[in-house]
């Protein structure tokens, strides 16, 4: 495995282990809410210091940015991880099991390796530019769903930030009639992760942060899916708007929910 990707993963493993030893005792933790429906626990802050203090260690110079710790640079480096240290707070604050640890590496803005782990399922998802996506030993590839009918899409609903509401429930409305179903499991990177691995034919959500989303990119990328902003183009972490699904399928997403793309969810730049 590339060395920095192996780092990465050792750090998402640390992480997981450290946040599943919390599980149990979930009613003893500290939680601040840093804003309305978006809470935070000492879990989270640990799992974070643990990542960042294992590739610190490896790699003095590169920078980080992290949900809860910020933009950190500590030399000249070109490299930047991106670390969401626990991607569905608010399931693993009610033992709901649907979270995980996402680590991201930037080389300037391309993502060059991804991790996603499960913690309670111990899977492991990596991706390296060029080099695939795998769960644990086994390559990932999306699915060839090419219609709605029979489709399995993933969302997030908007519930922190809400002024964009009625285009996202437009889109769910119409994405909804023909698919076979739409999960919200409450972890964006996992829901990613699993249209990588074809667990889910399509996911789209609005409003995400680039830590939600760089690992989970990227693995979609390397799987043969395609993944966008809600004008076919590359703003992702500009927007946080995100679409990803095989070719075939993302295409016919973006036809459904083009017309409730409003100039707010466009990329102004
Ligand atoms: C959240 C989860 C959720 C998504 C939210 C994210 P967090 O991340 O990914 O599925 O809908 O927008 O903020 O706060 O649990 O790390
Ligand atoms: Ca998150
Ligand atoms: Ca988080």
């Amino acid at each position: 495995m590339d060395p920095m990707l192996n780092m990465a993963v050792r750090a998402a493993r640390a992480a997981g282990d450290l946040i599943m030893r919390y599980l149990d005792r979930v009613d003893t933790l500290h939680i601040t809410a840093k804003s309305r429906n978006d809470f935070v626990s000492e879990v989270d802050k640990q799992a974070e210091q643990e990542i960042v203090n294992i590739l610190h260690k490896a790699y003095p110079q590169h920078g980080f940015l992290g949900e809860e710790g910020g933009r950190q640079g500590f030399g000249k480096s070109e490299y930047t991880w991106v670390i969401d240290p626990l991607d569905g707070t608010t399931n693993f604050l009610h033992g709901f099991p649907a979270f995980c640890v996402s680590i991201a590496l930037l080389h300037r803005d391309r993502i060059e390796c991804g991790v996603i782990y499960d913690p309670l399922r111990q899977e492991l998802f990596t991706a390296k530019r060029g080099g695939g996506a795998m769960l644990d030993n086994r390559r990932l590839r999306v699915t060839k769903q090419l219609v709605f009918e029979g489709a399995l899409l993933g969302t997030g609903f908007p519930f922190k930030e809400q002024s964009n509401n009625d285009a996202y429930f437009g889109m769910f409305r119409d994405l909804m009639k023909d698919a076979a179903g739409v999960r919200r499991a409450g972890s964006a990177a996992l829901d990613l992760a699993y249209v990588a691995c074809g667990r889910l034919d399509g996911f789209w959500e609005i409003g995400l942060m680039p830590w939600d989303i760089a690992a989970g990119i990227l693995l979609i990328q390397e799987a043969g899916g395609i993944v966008t902003d809600f004008e076919e183009g590359d703003k992702l972490f500009e927007t946080g708007n995100i679409l990803g699904a095989n070719p075939k399928l993302h295409a016919l997403m973006y036809e459904t929910i083009a017309p409730h793309v409003t100039d707010s969810l466009r990329f102004n730049g």
